[in-house]
């Protein structure tokens, strides 16, 4: 597939801070890329420069091939933060309002039974969960019916079942061959839905790839994961090297019939044990020493 936004070399500076720090990177049409990294990594600073929203002071963005233009406008679906609604208008005053501005919406009531809004249609918008919210403004998005979307950080704040359901929205506009720009700060996000992942941090990209070619290619081990009351610190960390993470401990190995035998030895209880595959919060964390959520 061809690429259909391009950009090389992009800078933004606010004062004596370089925010995005010589970023490029291709999206192939039809593809999920996502931006992953910790809050104040410049993920919506990027973003918002592909939007045309902010002015870079270096770089290049095409689309298509060409600098961002009419086509870009018609063709591009935002989907902005909860703060843009407005107050004291019904759901579906906000979408009529919204399809006013482009020649070629979609209808109304299509939208809201595909994003599961029909029953709150006349409902304030105020009144809306989170989950409902965040349906309502990837609706939105969908206003147009974008070839490319760009969702910023689109669950964050929402409980894990809002989440899911709202993958399965963004899933569901991808298959239908829309390309998507996506930015999280959710590990679990950006695997489950990217193709491509360009890890950010301090204004640079640090790792990009397919997400398991990114694991693949850094790690040829595995974890083993204990409660941490069952392996006390005392012993984990001289005797296994352990990792302590909330209330788990983690034992990263390349050996694990090894490992399980040591745990043995020292009566060390296994009813928790657990082994997984390295993932991406371990890739940032093998790569800048600090932990993705902070
Ligand atoms: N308008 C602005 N003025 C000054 N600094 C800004 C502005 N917008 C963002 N920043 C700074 O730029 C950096 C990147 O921000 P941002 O792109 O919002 O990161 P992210 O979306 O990854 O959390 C942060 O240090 C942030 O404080
Ligand atoms: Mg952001």
């Amino acid at each position: 597939m061809p690429t259909i936004l391009q950009v090389s070399n992009l800078i933004k500076r606010f004062g004596s801070l370089t925010a995005v720090n010589q970023v490029s990177f291709e999206i192939v049409e039809g593809s999920c890329f996502g931006l992953l990294g910790p809050n104040g990594a410049g993920k919506t600073t990027t973003i918002e420069m592909m939007e045309g929203i902010k002015q870079p002071d270096g770089g290049t963005i095409r689309y298509r091939g060409k600098p961002l233009g009419e086509q870009f406008r018609n063709e591009a679906g935002i989907m902005f933060q909860s703060t843009a609604l407005q107050d004291f208008i019904t759901v579906r005053e906000v979408m009529r309002q919204f399809s006013r501005f482009y020649p070629h919406s979609a209808n109304i009531d299509e939208l809201a039974d595909r994003f599961a809004l029909h029953e709150f249609l006349g409902q304030d918008t105020r009144k809306l969960s989170g989950g409902q919210k965040q349906r309502l403004l990837l609706a939105m998005a969908m206003i147009n019916q974008p070839k490319i979307l760009f969702l910023d950080e689109p669950t964050t704040g929402l409980d894990p079942q809002s989440r899911r359901n709202l993958w399965d929205q963004v899933q569901q506009v991808r298959a239908q061959g829309a390309t998507i720009l996506l930015t999280t700060h959710y590990m679990e996000e950006a695997y489950e839905l990217c193709d491509e992942i360009a890890i950010m941090d301090h204004g640079r990209i640090i790792a990009h790839d397919a997400p398991d070619a990114l694991l693949a290619a850094h790690f040829n081990d595995v974890v083993v994961q204990l409660h941490a009351t069952d392996l006390p610190r005392e012993i984990g960390e001289p005797e296994f090297d352990a990792v302590y993470r909330n209330d788990s401990a983690h034992i990263v190995t390349g050996d694990v019939n090894q490992t399980v035998e040591n745990l043995l030895r020292l009566d060390i209880p296994l009813d928790h044990l657990r082994i997984r595959a390295r993932d991406l919060e371990d890739l940032f964390l093998e790569l800048t020493g600090r932990e993705l959520r902070t």
